[in-house]
């Protein structure tokens, strides 16, 4: 468990989602939860963003609009310079809320049309670019105020200084049988899809070093939760 740079462990009393130092001043709070796809990061972190009464914002819808837009123009996922050159033409908006975050392009919220088959087969390829990398760290790191934040290296890439990382790994037969049941699908299919953006999503995936590991292959979503919990009232962040 990482608390922050100040060394501030103990004394710290929750105030809207900021922090009290031992000198008294608030600081912001960013919780970071990573992990690989379908371990619940995303349900996670919207429960624990809302009992902390913050904004929750997943990274990920940032990538997964970067490739809606190059697939809506049919542009060339592989090719960073195309990519790049889509989201330069693009206005792309990010609205962090305590409901959860949404995605705006050129106004039109589309976080609805995000979560699709093609969406996640493409993503990858998008992501793997540094230039998009950047434009999504830009655009993160802008967010004013406390969150819960989740992806796959918030906690390392990002906001390496988080006050609070946690790295959340499930089995991939478990992920599998999770989406299937968000998403009505064959396991079989599944699986495969998971095991491949496992793959192409492994250089932006390691855990940071200092972030507490919660394995919830054997827990319901408010285990984890409560888990999760846990670990920050025993820092005094809750
Ligand atoms: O978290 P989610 O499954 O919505 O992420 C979609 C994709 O976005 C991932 O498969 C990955 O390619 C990319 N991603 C990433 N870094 C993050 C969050 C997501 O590369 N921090």
């Amino acid at each position: 468990m990482t608390v922050g740079n100040g060394g501030e462990r103990g004394a710290m009393a929750q105030s809207g989602g900021h922090v009290k130092t031992e000198r008294g001043s608030y600081v912001r709070t960013v919780v970071t939860l990573d992990g690989p796809a379908a371990s619940g990061k995303s349900s996670v972190a919207r429960r624990v963003a809302g009992r902390l009464g913050v904004p929750f914002v997943s990274s990920g819808l940032l990538y997964r609009a970067a490739t809606w837009l190059v697939e809506d123009l049919r542009g060339d996922a592989d090719d960073e310079g195309a990519v790049l050159g889509i989201l330069a033409e693009r206005h792309v908006r990010l609205v962090p809320s305590l409901t959860g975050d949404r995605i705006l392009v050129e106004g039109r919220d589309v976080t609805g049309e995000l979560h699709t088959d093609a969406v996640d087969g493409a993503v990858s390829a998008v992501a793997c670019h540094p230039g998009v990398r950047d434009w999504v760290a830009e655009r993160l790191r802008e967010i004013p105020g406390s969150f819960v934040i989740d992806g796959r290296d918030m906690g390392t890439a990002v906001f390496p200084d988080a006050r609070f990382k946690f790295f959340l790994t499930a089995p991939a037969e478990v992920r599998a049988r999770r989406r299937v049941g968000e998403r009505s699908a064959d396991l079989k299919a599944v699986a495969e899809a998971i095991a491949r953006r496992d793959r192409l999503d492994a250089a932006q995936s390691a855990p940071a070093h200092d972030a507490v590991h919660v394995e919830t292959g054997d827990l319901t979503l408010e285990q984890v939760v409560d888990r999760v919990m846990q670990a920050l009232s025993g820092v005094g962040a809750v």
